[in-house]
Protein backbone atom coordinates (compact mmCIF):
# COMPACT_ATOMS: atom_id res chain seq x y z
CA UNK A 1 0.00 0.00 0.00
CA UNK A 2 1.37 3.39 -0.94
CA UNK A 3 1.66 6.19 1.49
CA UNK A 4 -1.32 7.94 0.49
CA UNK A 5 -3.50 4.97 0.80
CA UNK A 6 -2.26 4.28 4.58
CA UNK A 7 -5.47 4.93 7.03
CA UNK A 8 -4.77 8.18 9.25
CA UNK A 9 -4.10 6.26 12.51
CA UNK A 10 -1.39 4.34 10.94
CA UNK A 11 0.63 7.30 9.42
CA UNK A 12 0.29 9.47 12.99
CA UNK A 13 0.54 6.66 15.43
CA UNK A 14 3.67 4.49 13.62
CA UNK A 15 6.68 7.29 14.60
CA UNK A 16 5.17 6.61 18.91
CA UNK A 17 5.27 3.62 18.40
CA UNK A 18 8.10 0.72 19.66
CA UNK A 19 7.85 -2.50 17.86
CA UNK A 20 8.57 -5.64 19.34
CA UNK A 21 12.33 -7.50 17.91
CA UNK A 22 12.46 -4.63 15.47
CA UNK A 23 15.06 -3.02 14.03
CA UNK A 24 13.31 0.62 14.16
CA UNK A 25 15.73 2.36 11.74
CA UNK A 26 15.38 -0.26 9.15
CA UNK A 27 12.01 -2.44 9.98
CA UNK A 28 9.73 -2.34 7.15
CA UNK A 29 6.40 -0.38 7.41
CA UNK A 30 4.09 -3.28 9.15
CA UNK A 31 0.86 -4.13 7.72
CA UNK A 32 -2.39 -2.64 8.70
CA UNK A 33 -4.73 -5.27 10.44
CA UNK A 34 -8.09 -4.05 10.65
CA UNK A 35 -10.24 -7.35 11.48
CA UNK A 36 -9.73 -11.06 11.89
CA UNK A 37 -12.24 -14.12 11.50
CA UNK A 38 -11.77 -17.63 11.82
CA UNK A 39 -8.14 -17.93 9.93
CA UNK A 40 -8.04 -15.24 8.17
CA UNK A 41 -6.51 -11.64 9.23
CA UNK A 42 -7.68 -8.53 6.80
CA UNK A 43 -5.99 -5.87 6.02
CA UNK A 44 -6.72 -1.97 5.88
CA UNK A 45 -6.35 -2.36 2.27
CA UNK A 46 -8.64 -5.14 2.16
CA UNK A 47 -6.64 -7.71 0.84
CA UNK A 48 -7.20 -11.11 3.34
CA UNK A 49 -4.51 -13.28 4.49
CA UNK A 50 -4.55 -16.83 5.53
CA UNK A 51 -3.06 -17.47 8.86
CA UNK A 52 0.04 -19.40 9.51
CA UNK A 53 1.47 -18.44 12.62
CA UNK A 54 -2.51 -17.84 14.75
CA UNK A 55 -0.72 -14.90 16.69
CA UNK A 56 2.27 -16.39 18.03
CA UNK A 57 0.94 -19.82 18.51
CA UNK A 58 -2.32 -18.56 20.47
CA UNK A 59 -5.42 -18.40 18.29
CA UNK A 60 -5.89 -22.03 18.57
CA UNK A 61 -9.97 -22.10 18.11
CA UNK A 62 -9.29 -19.26 15.23
CA UNK A 63 -10.03 -15.52 15.65
CA UNK A 64 -13.53 -14.45 17.32
CA UNK A 65 -14.70 -17.60 18.45
CA UNK A 66 -18.36 -16.54 19.08
CA UNK A 67 -18.40 -18.98 22.59
CA UNK A 68 -15.12 -16.75 23.63
CA UNK A 69 -16.75 -13.92 22.71
CA UNK A 70 -20.01 -14.57 24.64
CA UNK A 71 -18.55 -15.95 27.90
CA UNK A 72 -16.13 -12.27 27.60
CA UNK A 73 -18.99 -9.76 26.32
CA UNK A 74 -21.18 -11.78 29.55
CA UNK A 75 -17.87 -11.53 32.05
CA UNK A 76 -17.32 -7.24 30.83
CA UNK A 77 -21.01 -6.67 32.12
CA UNK A 78 -20.85 -8.38 35.46
CA UNK A 79 -17.00 -7.73 36.81
CA UNK A 80 -14.42 -7.11 34.13
CA UNK A 81 -11.59 -6.94 37.37
CA UNK A 82 -11.40 -7.45 40.72
CA UNK A 83 -8.02 -7.84 42.54
CA UNK A 84 -7.36 -11.62 43.79
CA UNK A 85 -5.56 -10.24 47.34
CA UNK A 86 -8.59 -10.58 49.87
CA UNK A 87 -11.72 -11.50 47.17
CA UNK A 88 -11.82 -15.16 44.53
CA UNK A 89 -14.09 -15.29 42.11
CA UNK A 90 -16.30 -17.39 40.04
CA UNK A 91 -13.43 -17.18 36.77
CA UNK A 92 -10.38 -18.30 38.52
CA UNK A 93 -11.40 -20.86 40.82
CA UNK A 94 -13.12 -22.41 38.38
CA UNK A 95 -10.33 -22.36 35.99
CA UNK A 96 -7.65 -23.20 38.63
CA UNK A 97 -9.75 -26.73 39.36
CA UNK A 98 -10.31 -27.36 35.60
CA UNK A 99 -6.68 -26.96 34.77
CA UNK A 100 -5.65 -29.33 37.58
CA UNK A 101 -8.35 -31.92 36.02
CA UNK A 102 -6.91 -31.84 32.37
CA UNK A 103 -2.84 -31.70 33.68
CA UNK A 104 -1.05 -34.63 34.14
CA UNK A 105 -0.54 -36.53 37.62
CA UNK A 106 -0.78 -34.16 41.18
CA UNK A 107 -0.50 -30.46 38.98
CA UNK A 108 -3.06 -28.91 41.00
CA UNK A 109 -2.19 -25.89 42.65
CA UNK A 110 -2.56 -22.46 40.14
CA UNK A 111 -0.57 -19.42 40.29
CA UNK A 112 -2.17 -17.33 37.45
CA UNK A 113 -0.45 -14.48 35.66
CA UNK A 114 -0.16 -12.22 32.93
CA UNK A 115 2.12 -13.50 30.33
CA UNK A 116 4.44 -16.37 29.70
CA UNK A 117 7.68 -14.61 30.57
CA UNK A 118 6.06 -14.10 34.20
CA UNK A 119 5.14 -17.71 34.73
CA UNK A 120 8.20 -18.59 33.97
CA UNK A 121 9.66 -16.23 36.71
CA UNK A 122 7.33 -17.50 39.25
CA UNK A 123 8.33 -20.84 38.37
CA UNK A 124 11.65 -19.86 39.16
CA UNK A 125 11.11 -18.33 42.35
CA UNK A 126 9.07 -21.22 43.07
CA UNK A 127 11.94 -23.62 42.36
CA UNK A 128 14.32 -22.03 44.54
CA UNK A 129 12.07 -21.09 47.63
CA UNK A 130 10.76 -24.77 47.80
CA UNK A 131 14.46 -25.56 48.51
CA UNK A 132 15.03 -22.61 50.97
CA UNK A 133 11.92 -23.38 52.90
CA UNK A 134 13.23 -26.46 53.71
CA UNK A 135 16.43 -24.81 55.19
CA UNK A 136 18.87 -26.06 52.10
CA UNK A 137 20.22 -23.12 51.08
CA UNK A 138 22.43 -22.56 47.79
CA UNK A 139 19.95 -24.39 45.25
CA UNK A 140 19.50 -21.41 43.07
CA UNK A 141 21.15 -22.21 39.52
CA UNK A 142 18.99 -23.67 36.59
CA UNK A 143 19.82 -26.30 34.28
CA UNK A 144 18.71 -25.11 30.80
CA UNK A 145 19.23 -26.11 27.09
CA UNK A 146 20.74 -24.62 23.84
CA UNK A 147 18.26 -23.64 21.63
CA UNK A 148 15.50 -23.11 24.56
CA UNK A 149 13.59 -20.43 25.12
CA UNK A 150 11.48 -19.26 27.92
CA UNK A 151 10.76 -15.62 27.06
CA UNK A 152 12.31 -11.89 27.40
CA UNK A 153 12.29 -11.10 31.24
CA UNK A 154 15.41 -11.53 33.22
CA UNK A 155 14.76 -14.65 34.93
CA UNK A 156 13.58 -15.90 31.77
CA UNK A 157 16.09 -14.61 29.47
CA UNK A 158 19.04 -16.24 31.83
CA UNK A 159 17.56 -19.86 31.16
CA UNK A 160 17.01 -19.17 27.22
CA UNK A 161 19.63 -20.26 24.39
CA UNK A 162 23.01 -18.28 25.63
CA UNK A 163 22.94 -16.52 21.96
CA UNK A 164 19.54 -16.08 21.35
CA UNK A 165 19.08 -14.75 25.09
CA UNK A 166 22.32 -12.28 24.48
CA UNK A 167 23.95 -13.47 27.42
CA UNK A 168 27.41 -11.90 26.63
CA UNK A 169 25.27 -8.19 26.13
CA UNK A 170 23.48 -8.32 29.56
CA UNK A 171 26.37 -9.86 31.00
CA UNK A 172 26.63 -8.72 34.91
CA UNK A 173 22.28 -8.19 34.67
CA UNK A 174 21.74 -11.91 33.92
CA UNK A 175 21.98 -14.72 36.85
CA UNK A 176 24.26 -17.47 35.47
CA UNK A 177 22.63 -20.73 34.62
CA UNK A 178 24.06 -23.89 33.51
CA UNK A 179 23.23 -24.35 29.94
CA UNK A 180 23.60 -27.75 27.94
CA UNK A 181 23.01 -29.73 25.05
CA UNK A 182 19.96 -31.00 24.99
CA UNK A 183 20.76 -34.81 25.43
CA UNK A 184 19.66 -36.93 23.05
CA UNK A 185 21.54 -40.18 23.05
CA UNK A 186 23.43 -42.77 25.78
CA UNK A 187 26.47 -40.43 25.68
CA UNK A 188 24.85 -37.00 25.95
CA UNK A 189 22.32 -38.66 28.79
CA UNK A 190 25.99 -39.35 30.29
CA UNK A 191 27.10 -36.37 30.38
CA UNK A 192 23.92 -34.47 31.76
CA UNK A 193 23.88 -36.96 34.62
CA UNK A 194 27.22 -35.98 35.55
CA UNK A 195 26.28 -32.75 35.34
CA UNK A 196 23.41 -33.56 37.62
CA UNK A 197 25.54 -35.29 39.75
CA UNK A 198 28.39 -33.20 40.37
CA UNK A 199 25.84 -29.56 40.75
CA UNK A 200 22.68 -31.16 42.16
CA UNK A 201 23.28 -28.82 45.46
CA UNK A 202 23.56 -25.69 43.67
CA UNK A 203 20.90 -26.87 41.32
CA UNK A 204 16.75 -25.90 42.07
CA UNK A 205 15.51 -27.28 38.88
CA UNK A 206 15.77 -28.29 34.79
CA UNK A 207 14.25 -26.05 32.89
CA UNK A 208 12.78 -27.77 29.43
CA UNK A 209 10.17 -27.17 26.89
CA UNK A 210 8.77 -30.75 26.18
CA UNK A 211 9.28 -31.83 22.55
CA UNK A 212 9.64 -28.47 21.15
CA UNK A 213 12.29 -26.60 21.43
CA UNK A 214 9.73 -23.27 19.83
CA UNK A 215 11.25 -19.92 19.12
CA UNK A 216 14.86 -21.28 19.66
CA UNK A 217 14.17 -22.98 16.09
CA UNK A 218 11.34 -25.54 15.92
CA UNK A 219 13.54 -28.24 16.90
CA UNK A 220 11.91 -31.50 18.15
CA UNK A 221 13.06 -34.19 20.56
CA UNK A 222 11.63 -37.79 20.88
CA UNK A 223 9.36 -38.52 24.13
CA UNK A 224 11.81 -40.29 25.31
CA UNK A 225 14.33 -37.77 25.91
CA UNK A 226 11.74 -36.08 28.24
CA UNK A 227 11.25 -38.98 29.92
CA UNK A 228 14.87 -39.88 30.83
CA UNK A 229 15.40 -36.17 31.49
CA UNK A 230 12.68 -36.62 34.11
CA UNK A 231 14.15 -39.72 35.58
CA UNK A 232 17.41 -38.20 36.04
CA UNK A 233 15.84 -35.56 37.94
CA UNK A 234 14.40 -37.79 40.58
CA UNK A 235 17.54 -39.55 40.40
CA UNK A 236 19.46 -36.37 41.33
CA UNK A 237 16.11 -34.94 43.28
CA UNK A 238 16.51 -31.77 41.16
CA UNK A 239 12.91 -30.61 40.40
CA UNK A 240 12.05 -30.70 36.63
CA UNK A 241 9.96 -27.27 35.43
CA UNK A 242 8.25 -27.66 32.11
CA UNK A 243 7.55 -25.05 29.49
CA UNK A 244 4.30 -26.06 27.87
CA UNK A 245 3.69 -22.41 27.09
CA UNK A 246 4.14 -23.11 23.34
CA UNK A 247 3.22 -26.59 23.60
CA UNK A 248 0.24 -26.93 25.45
CA UNK A 249 -3.42 -27.24 24.62
CA UNK A 250 -2.71 -29.62 21.52
CA UNK A 251 -0.29 -28.01 19.59
CA UNK A 252 1.97 -31.50 19.52
CA UNK A 253 -1.19 -33.56 19.27
CA UNK A 254 -1.96 -34.46 22.88
CA UNK A 255 -3.26 -31.77 25.08
CA UNK A 256 -0.45 -31.29 26.67
CA UNK A 257 3.37 -32.56 25.05
CA UNK A 258 4.44 -34.35 28.79
CA UNK A 259 1.74 -36.36 28.28
CA UNK A 260 3.14 -37.92 25.42
CA UNK A 261 6.32 -39.03 27.29
CA UNK A 262 4.18 -39.60 30.55
CA UNK A 263 6.13 -37.31 32.40
CA UNK A 264 4.21 -35.32 35.22
CA UNK A 265 6.85 -32.50 36.19
CA UNK A 266 7.07 -30.58 39.54
CA UNK A 267 6.07 -27.00 37.99
CA UNK A 268 4.82 -26.58 34.91
CA UNK A 269 3.56 -23.08 32.90
CA UNK A 270 1.22 -22.06 30.57
CA UNK A 271 0.03 -19.31 28.34
CA UNK A 272 -0.75 -18.55 25.03
CA UNK A 273 -3.14 -20.64 23.80
CA UNK A 274 -4.49 -20.80 27.16
CA UNK A 275 -7.55 -18.11 26.46
CA UNK A 276 -8.22 -19.87 23.29
CA UNK A 277 -5.40 -16.25 21.69
CA UNK A 278 -7.61 -13.45 22.70
CA UNK A 279 -6.26 -12.33 26.31
CA UNK A 280 -3.40 -11.92 28.43
CA UNK A 281 -3.23 -14.92 30.67
CA UNK A 282 -0.85 -17.30 32.01
CA UNK A 283 -0.39 -20.16 34.65
CA UNK A 284 2.63 -21.53 36.78
CA UNK A 285 1.26 -24.83 37.78
CA UNK A 286 2.61 -26.93 41.28
CA UNK A 287 2.43 -30.23 42.44
CA UNK A 288 1.62 -31.21 46.03
CA UNK A 289 4.83 -32.05 46.71
CA UNK A 290 6.04 -28.41 45.64
CA UNK A 291 3.28 -26.30 47.04
CA UNK A 292 3.24 -28.46 50.43
CA UNK A 293 6.70 -26.83 50.81
CA UNK A 294 4.90 -23.37 51.27
CA UNK A 295 2.41 -24.09 53.91
CA UNK A 296 3.87 -23.21 57.30
CA UNK A 297 3.20 -21.43 60.24
CA UNK A 298 5.69 -18.75 59.25
CA UNK A 299 4.39 -16.17 56.83
CA UNK A 300 7.36 -15.90 55.04
CA UNK A 301 7.43 -19.32 53.48
CA UNK A 302 4.71 -18.13 51.55
CA UNK A 303 5.28 -17.12 48.12
CA UNK A 304 5.61 -13.60 47.54
CA UNK A 305 4.14 -12.62 44.15
CA UNK A 306 1.34 -10.96 43.08
CA UNK A 307 0.72 -9.29 39.71
CA UNK A 308 -1.80 -6.47 39.27
CA UNK A 309 -4.02 -8.27 37.07
CA UNK A 310 -3.51 -11.90 38.71
CA UNK A 311 -6.53 -13.71 38.00
CA UNK A 312 -8.15 -11.52 35.64
CA UNK A 313 -12.16 -12.39 35.54
CA UNK A 314 -11.93 -11.35 31.86
CA UNK A 315 -8.89 -13.15 30.71
CA UNK A 316 -9.81 -16.28 33.02
CA UNK A 317 -13.51 -16.51 31.75
CA UNK A 318 -12.21 -15.93 28.06
CA UNK A 319 -9.82 -19.36 29.27
CA UNK A 320 -12.91 -21.24 30.63
CA UNK A 321 -14.69 -20.51 27.23
CA UNK A 322 -11.70 -21.90 25.86
CA UNK A 323 -11.69 -25.18 27.94
CA UNK A 324 -14.90 -25.71 27.34
CA UNK A 325 -13.92 -25.84 23.28
CA UNK A 326 -11.95 -28.48 23.87
CA UNK A 327 -13.74 -30.28 25.38
CA UNK A 328 -16.97 -29.98 22.54
CA UNK A 329 -14.73 -29.53 19.79
CA UNK A 330 -12.04 -32.21 18.30
CA UNK A 331 -8.69 -30.41 18.68
CA UNK A 332 -6.88 -33.15 18.95
CA UNK A 333 -8.16 -34.78 15.63
CA UNK A 334 -7.42 -31.57 13.95
CA UNK A 335 -3.66 -31.25 15.25
CA UNK A 336 -3.41 -35.12 13.98
CA UNK A 337 -4.97 -34.16 10.96
CA UNK A 338 -2.80 -31.14 10.31
CA UNK A 339 0.46 -33.18 10.82
CA UNK A 340 -1.09 -35.80 8.22
CA UNK A 341 -1.34 -32.92 5.54
CA UNK A 342 1.62 -31.12 6.38
CA UNK A 343 4.01 -34.18 6.30
CA UNK A 344 2.12 -34.68 2.89
CA UNK A 345 2.14 -31.42 1.89
CA UNK A 346 5.73 -30.08 2.42
CA UNK A 347 7.09 -32.86 0.77
CA UNK A 348 7.77 -30.95 -2.58
CA UNK A 349 10.81 -28.85 -0.40
CA UNK A 350 12.39 -31.95 0.22
CA UNK A 351 15.91 -32.36 -1.16
CA UNK A 352 15.61 -28.58 -2.75
CA UNK A 353 18.75 -27.06 -2.89
CA UNK A 354 19.10 -25.19 0.67
CA UNK A 355 16.61 -27.07 2.27
CA UNK A 356 18.29 -28.62 5.23
CA UNK A 357 15.19 -30.30 6.82
CA UNK A 358 11.34 -30.31 6.70
CA UNK A 359 9.69 -31.67 9.94
CA UNK A 360 6.07 -31.69 10.89
CA UNK A 361 5.13 -32.24 14.80
CA UNK A 362 1.15 -32.19 15.61
CA UNK A 363 -0.04 -28.69 14.16
CA UNK A 364 3.76 -27.29 13.45
CA UNK A 365 5.47 -27.48 9.68
CA UNK A 366 9.09 -26.66 9.59
CA UNK A 367 11.26 -26.16 6.29
CA UNK A 368 14.80 -25.31 7.68
CA UNK A 369 17.34 -23.45 5.22
CA UNK A 370 21.13 -23.42 5.31
CA UNK A 371 21.94 -20.41 3.34
CA UNK A 372 21.81 -16.66 3.37
CA UNK A 373 17.75 -15.73 3.97
CA UNK A 374 16.68 -11.89 3.57
CA UNK A 375 13.37 -11.97 6.11
CA UNK A 376 11.95 -9.13 5.68
CA UNK A 377 12.27 -9.96 2.12
CA UNK A 378 10.62 -13.49 2.26
CA UNK A 379 7.84 -11.96 4.97
CA UNK A 380 6.95 -9.56 1.90
CA UNK A 381 6.28 -12.38 -0.67
CA UNK A 382 4.14 -14.17 2.10
CA UNK A 383 2.03 -11.60 2.34
CA UNK A 384 1.90 -10.73 -1.70
CA UNK A 385 1.22 -15.13 -1.62
CA UNK A 386 -2.07 -13.85 0.44
CA UNK A 387 -0.61 -15.68 3.66
CA UNK A 388 1.02 -14.93 6.84
CA UNK A 389 3.85 -16.56 7.41
CA UNK A 390 6.98 -15.13 9.29
CA UNK A 391 10.18 -16.52 8.98
CA UNK A 392 12.39 -16.32 11.51
CA UNK A 393 16.24 -17.57 11.81
CA UNK A 394 16.73 -20.51 9.72
CA UNK A 395 13.52 -21.34 9.32
CA UNK A 396 10.21 -20.98 7.47
CA UNK A 397 7.47 -22.56 9.80
CA UNK A 398 3.62 -22.93 10.25
CA UNK A 399 1.42 -23.34 13.64
CA UNK A 400 -1.69 -22.45 12.39
CA UNK A 401 -5.24 -22.09 14.14
CA UNK A 402 -6.00 -25.38 14.88
CA UNK A 403 -9.39 -25.41 13.56
CA UNK A 404 -7.85 -24.79 9.99
CA UNK A 405 -9.15 -26.75 7.41
CA UNK A 406 -7.74 -28.12 4.84
CA UNK A 407 -8.03 -26.18 1.97
CA UNK A 408 -6.74 -23.16 3.76
CA UNK A 409 -3.99 -25.27 4.99
CA UNK A 410 -3.15 -25.73 1.43
CA UNK A 411 -2.75 -22.61 0.59
CA UNK A 412 0.05 -22.01 3.25
CA UNK A 413 1.47 -25.29 2.04
CA UNK A 414 1.30 -24.00 -1.77
CA UNK A 415 2.63 -20.56 -0.43
CA UNK A 416 5.94 -22.24 1.48
CA UNK A 417 6.78 -24.79 -1.68
CA UNK A 418 6.48 -21.11 -4.03
CA UNK A 419 8.47 -19.24 -1.54
CA UNK A 420 11.17 -21.47 -0.58
CA UNK A 421 10.93 -22.56 -4.14
CA UNK A 422 11.81 -19.07 -5.46
CA UNK A 423 14.49 -18.94 -2.50
CA UNK A 424 16.24 -21.72 -3.39
CA UNK A 425 16.62 -21.14 -7.15
CA UNK A 426 18.00 -17.95 -6.27
CA UNK A 427 20.46 -19.60 -4.28
CA UNK A 428 21.44 -21.82 -7.44
CA UNK A 429 21.91 -19.52 -9.59
CA UNK A 430 23.77 -17.58 -7.11
CA UNK A 431 21.98 -14.40 -7.23
C1 LIG B 1 8.16 -21.83 25.44
C2 LIG B 1 7.94 -20.38 25.73
N1 LIG B 1 8.10 -19.94 26.99
C3 LIG B 1 7.89 -18.65 27.30
C4 LIG B 1 7.51 -17.73 26.35
C5 LIG B 1 7.28 -16.30 26.73
O1 LIG B 1 5.94 -15.99 26.72
P1 LIG B 1 5.45 -14.47 26.62
O2 LIG B 1 5.84 -13.98 25.26
O3 LIG B 1 3.97 -14.53 26.82
O4 LIG B 1 6.13 -13.73 27.71
C6 LIG B 1 7.33 -18.15 25.03
C7 LIG B 1 6.96 -17.18 23.98
O5 LIG B 1 7.09 -17.42 22.81
C8 LIG B 1 7.57 -19.51 24.70
O6 LIG B 1 7.44 -19.97 23.45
Amino acid sequence: MSPPDRPEWSETGFPHIWLPYSQMKTTPRPVEAVATDGVRIRLADGRELVDGVASWWTACHGYNHPHIRAAVTDQLERMPHVMLGGFVHEPALTLARRLSEILPGDLGHVFFSESGSVSVEIAMKMAVQYWLNQGIKGRARFVSFRFGYHGDTIGAMSVCDPDEGMHTMFHGLLPEQIVVDLPRDDAGFEQFDRVLASRADEIAAVMLEPLVQAAGGMKFHDPSVLRRIAALCRKHDVLLVVDEIATGFCRTGTMFACEQAGVCPDIVTLSKSLTGGTMALAATVATDRVYDAFLSDRFDAALMHGPTFTGNPLACAAANASLDLFEREPRQDQAKRIEKQLLRDLQPCVGLPGVADVRCLGAIGVVQLDGPMDLNALRGRFVEKGVWIRPFGDIVYVMPPLVIEPEDLAVLTGAIIDVVGEWSAALSSGQ
